[in-house]
């Protein structure tokens, strides 16, 4: 990355406050492991029913996918609700709409009660066709939009924008935000309400239970009588909800636009990969900024990573030809469920008071939101009518083919132990690059920095063995399984490995 391109623009244009790290035993009705928008947003709403909660992050507040997002806040999902309505049935998909509207209500609750500057901005979504689909698709897609009870989704000739996309359909009344002003708004008025924030807190264990605990790895211990895994995918259970969701990497580039020239609202098309786009305003007087995402991949397994970013800014070009030069670039991970809903509430292999929220895809302002309303139902012993549409144990008949086939792409990954590395010397590793190489019959993850010298690692995943792969973009070391993700020295940043790569 050129170093005068920045990283997300969340981080460039505001701050977070900063926590103190825990450094005594203490205890909580409830200690919630990860302070993105999920766990904040549960923490956030415990509080306003009178329960005591202690948060966790080993990083800043929001320094994880959601300091990563574009954050579009819509109720029209990633995945179609044709296929929701396939995977949950009509039902199903109606309580999909009526859970991720609320979210996006919800949010608006918290930014008005709050007094949250975020710039939250209710805005129109336009869908439109990428080349593989024709008018047809929308048809089948506004019928299921209506029978999801979006009655106000209408099809329209084509967005407002500077190129013919043809027909779309139009979602009223969606809304974006600026991420890090609203974690940094809702971690204050978790603090207001009488909650503790830790940052720089690494959980170790977590045991669920009558003496249901967390452990840090400075050795503190949090009680609590209910604990929430809010790490984007959990790091407490080690198989059974990875076989039912799929990490992939996605990329983003931001470029300014004269005020005007783009009209404000959310775009996205139906590829697959599909690109989504919207503005940051107000970042200088006379531009906003143009983001445009896309060019997913499964994580660990692409050999064209540095062509991703590339791709995006060809396809804007053609489209926006206003575009400035590009001034952000950055990327991260979903995880994808496999039929099209993430898993929120009980984790099924604990006794009842381990709660988690993952699988939330491109979707995860909403599904984050969600997690809050739900998991403080769940605590609260309420009634919730989502709980079973989101259960993360359950078993969706209907996406077994999706099943099969994600495991199936798991299962191969391991024959990577078998190939050679991506270099047979060290000497072929440019400055500020990694590989992986063979050191007989170990695969080691070789990183060599700036200055020229070389920091080895195992390049084994500490989760369930497979073998991690460079990512030339984000600079990271990506497991091609589950989606853990290490630093270029091997620290560990995204579950579901809880521990960095071991010295090789
Ligand atoms: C490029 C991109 C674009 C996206 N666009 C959109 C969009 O437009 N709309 C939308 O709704 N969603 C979007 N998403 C998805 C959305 O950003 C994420 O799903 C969401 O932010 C996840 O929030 P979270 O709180 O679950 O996880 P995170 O924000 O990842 O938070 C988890 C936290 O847990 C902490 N943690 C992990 N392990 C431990 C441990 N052992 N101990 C202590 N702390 C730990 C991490 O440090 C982290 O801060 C996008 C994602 C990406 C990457
Ligand atoms: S994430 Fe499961 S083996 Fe790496």
């Amino acid at each position: 990355m050129a170093s005068n391109v920045k990283g997300p623009v969340w981080s460039d244009t505001a701050k977070v406050p900063s926590f103190s790290p825990l450094t005594t035993d203490t205890s909580a009705d409830v200690c919630i492991v990860g302070a993105g928008i999920a766990g904040l947003t549960t923490a956030y709403l415990l509080t306003q029913i009178g329960k005591t909660v202690v948060v966790l992050d080993d990083g800043a507040i929001g320094s994880g996918q959601t300091g990563a997002t574009t954050a579009h806040l819509v109720n029209a999902l990633d995945d179609r609700f044709m296929d929701l309505e396939k995977y949950h049935g009509e039902r199903g998909s109606r309580l999909a709409a009526e859970s991720h509207s609320a979210a996006v209500d919800r949010i608006e609750s918290i930014v008005t009660r709050e007094r949250i500057a975020c710039d939250f901005t209710r805005l129109d979504g336009y869908l439109f066709l990428a080349p593989e689909h024709d008018e047809h698709y929308l048809d089948r897609e506004l019928e299921a939009a209506h029978r999801a009870g979006l009655h106000n989704v209408v099809k329209v000739g084509r967005a407002p924008i500077s190129f013919d996309t043809g027909p779309c359909l139009r979602f009223p009344s969606q809304a974006q935000f600026h991420v890090l002003k609203y974690v940094a708004g809702l971690a204050e008025a978790i603090e207001r309400g009488g909650g503790k924030i830790y940052t720089g807190t690494h959980a170790a264990t977590i045991d669920g239970g009558k003496d249901a605990a967390v452990k840090t790895n400075s050795g503190n211990t949090v009680r609590a009588g209910s604990i929430v895994v809010a790490t984007n995918t959990p790091v407490n259970d080690r198989v059974v909800v990875h076989t039912k969701q799929a990490p992939y990497m996605t990329y983003v580039i931001g470029a300014p636009v004269r005020k005007g020239s783009v009209t404000l609202a959310l775009y996205w098309d139906t590829g697959d990969p599909y690109h989504y786009v919207r503005l940051v305003t107000g970042i200088d007087a006379e531009n906003d900024l143009l983001i445009i995402g896309g060019e997913d991949h499964k994580s660990g397994q692409a050999d064209d990573i540095e062509e991703r970013h590339p791709r995006l800014e060809s396809w804007a070009r053609e489209r926006f030809p206003m575009m400035g030069e590009v001034t952000h670039k950055w990327g991260g991970q979903v995880m994808e469920p496999m039929d099209g809903l993430a898993f929120i509430g009980r984790n099924p292999l604990d006794a009842g008071n381990v709660y988690m929220v993952t699988g939330d895809s491109g979707n995860g302002m909403t599904h984050g939101t969600i997690a809050g309303m739900l998991i403080t139902d769940q605590v609260a012993g309420r009634h919730n009518p989502w709980e079973a549409l989101y259960d993360p144990g359950r078993v969706t008949l209907r996406a077994t083919d999706e099943f099969a086939k994600e495991n199936l792409n798991v299962a191969v990954q391991y024959t990577d132990w078998l190939s050679k590395g991506d270099v047979s010397s060290v000497d072929d590793i440019p400055k500020d690059s990694g590989a992986v190489m063979r050191k007989g019959a170990a695969k080691i993850a070789v990183y060599r920095d700036a200055t020229g010298s070389l920091h080895e690692r195992s390049a084994v995943c500490p989760h369930l063995g497979c073998i991690v792969q460079w990512n030339p973009s984000e600079k990271t070391w990506d497991c091609p399984c589950h989606g853990s993700r290490f630093t270029k020295f091997g620290e560990v940043m995204n579950g579901p490995a809880n521990v960095g790569l071991v010295r090789s």
